[in-house]
């Protein structure tokens, strides 16, 4: 695969590798604070989502500033001049954090959804995958599927409407991502 392509007009894939960036950390502190914790989404007997604040993780910091820059530079033209995007989190003074983790263990995966809501494009940027831990599939409405590799510091945009799932995780190790929904900001045009 390229380094930077448009798999389909909605779904774009890069890769970010930044020495700002140290996926072990993040890593380190995700897994060191699990008693902070909070789920969503508890499907086939699985909680699918795990929030953490910002507080307890800031080694995700740079990883959605640099997130946000690369969909600002692909969205670009559909982003007004007096916009931006916006990840939301409680640093930034929102109420809710709009990122995400998803750890599957082996046998586990994630149901068919989408992200929806107000947001503007959503993603996943992968932390931790192993062989066979499972792909994401888009399906997009006429049911078509496409499945997308998951590799280790990729990134994917897609549309917060579009349906996706990630295949069961068949490997031996966990896989742990990290997921997050752009809105525009000021949502609202300023009037002078
Ligand atoms: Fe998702």
């Amino acid at each position: 695969m390229k380094k930077d392509i448009f798999l389909d007009n909605r779904i774009f894939s890069t890769t970010i590798f930044d020495k700002k960036i140290d996926i072990d950390f993040i890593l380190e502190q995700f897994h060191n604070n699990s008693e902070h914790y909070t789920h969503t989404h508890f499907i086939n007997n699985r909680w699918e989502n795990i929030y953490l604040d910002p507080q307890k993780i800031p080694s995700v910091l740079p990883l959605l500033s640099k997130i946000l820059s690369k969909a600002i530079d692909n969205y670009r033209t559909q982003i007004k001049p007096h916009q931006t995007l916006v990840i939301p989190h409680e640093l930034l003074g929102y109420e809710k954090n709009e990122f995400w983790f998803n750890l599957a263990l082996p046998g586990e995966s994630t149901a068919v959804h989408n992200h929806n809501g107000k947001a503007v494009i959503s993603g996943v940027y992968y932390l931790q995958v192993t062989e066979k831990c499972g792909n994401v599939v888009f399906i997009n409405e006429k049911k078509e599927k496409m499945e997308v590799p998951a590799k280790c510091g990729q990134l994917l945009f897609f549309p917060p409407d579009l349906d996706h799932y990630v295949q069961e995780n068949k490997g031996t190790d966990k896989r742990i991502s990290l997921s997050f929904n752009c809105y525009l900001f000021p949502l609202i045009a300023p009037t002078n």
